[in-house]
């Protein structure tokens, strides 16, 4: 693997859960895989006061229990060398002045600034990074997720960060993007002829996306009862899953190729609208329970959680899209916390035959299903029918499985690996643009507007499950279930 162009990094929120568990250990990993060279710097930068010396310790501490085994203490002692710690309080402009001298001398370097703070911060430190002559012709700023909180606000975001940076120059996060397994989806369908013709209305009957996750809000309770789980995930996540998947093929892989494509299927959501939302989606909370038999607390038990909070962990939506392709094919997208499993997993229900020929097999199952898992494992399950042995002509379903951890025996990078190599070598293709950002949040206003205006409180369900019952009626109306449900 190549080195990159020796960089500067600023990771502001230094020493929040994001860097320390997940930037950090990424860069890291980059750098034992030699792709960060010996000059470049990566600086946490954080409010609290802390010597270079301690945040190093901090920074160790995390490293160590998030990379486990991998962890090497002489390829550590390396990059703990390029690590470096500000201080820095995001409106004071002395503090801003500081940054600067200390980045005197190489503006000729790639700049990047990872803004893993609150997004009402995003302005006041651009602004004032501007001011402070610290953004230079190669800097790039990466917004985290979620970026505002509605249209309106992700709007007044968007243009006061892009009076200073060009949107040439805003790398918008969705870390769902960078997984390997994403990327597959997208070469499992403009790698191969033969999926292209079957990937629409008439061949596909219905779509699902879950990304189920085990854990519950862990320490972020102060975000999460602000935010949801549809500004958390459905807004961001599942939205680019179901672009990636909807999408028509682009004309190449350039950036603004895909993007172009996958804001078309934004665009052509179909607006969920007042009572829509009684029929469509389905808010849920957890109650206390258990997961993998480990007792855990309700949702309204946790930290930093108002006791009598209507924030949904929990969102099951049936969507439609608008296009000739996908015209009447409905997808249904499910995403929650403290649910059974963690998975993602994208199931594409094939049409039945049009004419059975032969005895209908004893299951309810007849129809070909492709099953791409993200997580926990990355595989590929296409069902298909095929002949019992022995007598007569029962079908049975069977499948094709490949698992692609297996079949390339190689650790894939995770999301943030990427992504941040990505910043260094300016490559926009896996994050969001503006026009793509603004469609999303078009679309989910209205259905927090609804929620509100018909007092939609969330339905609970038991920690453990895959979610309250009304997920399963949702899709039951159509005469589908879950796939887990079958
Ligand atoms: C983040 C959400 O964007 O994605 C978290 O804010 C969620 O709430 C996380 O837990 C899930 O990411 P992953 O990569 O673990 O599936």
């Amino acid at each position: 693997m190549a080195v990159l162009p020796t960089f500067d990094m600023l990771l502001f929120g230094g020493t929040g859960d994001l860097v320390t568990r997940k930037l950090l250990p990424a860069l890291y990993r980059r750098y034992a895989a030699g792709q960060v060279s010996a000059e470049s710097r990566i600086y946490g930068v954080a409010r609290t006061a802390l010597t270079r010396a301690e945040y190093v310790a901090q920074a160790e501490a995390a490293c160590k229990g998030f990379l486990g085994k991998e962890f090497d203490a002489p390829h550590w002692a390396a990059f703990s060398e390029i690590l470096g710690y500000f201080k820095l309080d995001a409106a004071s402009e002395q503090d801003y002045a500081q940054l600067s001298s200390a980045l005197q001398g190489r503006e000729h370097f790639v700049r990047v600034f990872f803004l893993s703070t609150a997004s009402n911060l995003f302005a006041v430190i651009c602004q004032n990074m501007a001011r402070a002559g610290v953004v230079t012709p190669s800097s790039r700023v990466v917004l985290e997720k979620p970026l505002g909180h509605d249209t309106v606000s992700a709007d007044l975001i968007n243009q006061q960060v892009g009076a200073v940076f060009t949107e040439k120059q805003i790398y918008r996060i969705d870390h769902y993007l960078g997984k390997e397994a994403v990327q597959n989806l997208m070469a499992l369908r403009f790698g191969n002829a033969l999926f292209e013709p079957l990937w629409r209305r008439g061949l596909i009957k219905h779509v699902q996306i879950t990304v189920a996750e085990e854990l519950g809000v862990e320490r972020r309770g102060q975000f999460y009862d602000k935010t949801g789980a549809l500004r958390d995930m459905v807004q961001n996540h599942l939205l680019q899953l179901l672009c990636i998947m909807a999408m028509e093929p682009p004309a190449s892989s350039d950036p603004d190729a895909v993007r172009d494509e996958k804001l078309k299927v934004l665009r052509a959501l179909r607006p969920l609208h007042d009572r829509d939302v009684l029929t469509k989606t389905v808010r849920g909370q957890y109650k206390a329970g258990a997961v993998h038999g480990v007792p855990v607390p309700g949702y309204l038990e946790e930290a930093d959680i108002a006791t009598d909070s209507t924030t949904e962990t929990f969102a099951a939506l049936k969507v439609e899209i608008d296009t000739w392709r996908w015209a009447g094919v409905p997808f249904y997208l499910r995403t929650g916390k403290r649910l059974q499993d963690r998975l993602t997993e994208l199931v594409v229900t094939f049409d039945e035959v049009p004419h059975p020929i032969f005895e209908k097999p004893q299951t309810s199952n007849t129809a070909n299903e492709l099953v791409i898992r993200l997580q926990p494992d990355e595989s590929i399950t296409m069902t298909i029918l095929a002949k019992n042995p022995g007598e007569g002509m029962r079908l049975k379903p069977v499948s094709l499985a490949l698992d692609l951890g297996e079949t390339f025996k190689t650790r894939s990078l995770d999301a943030y690996e990427r992504l941040l190599m990505d910043t260094v070598k300016g490559n926009l293709t896996l994050f969001m643009r503006r026009d793509e950002l603004d469609a999303a949040w078009r679309w989910v206003d209205p259905i927090l507007e609804g929620w509100q205006h018909h007092d939609d409180r969330p339905k609970s369900y038991i920690a453990g499950s895959w979610g309250p019952a009304a997920s399963s009626t949702l899709i039951g109306r159509d005469g589908f279930s879950w796939h887990d449900e079958v």
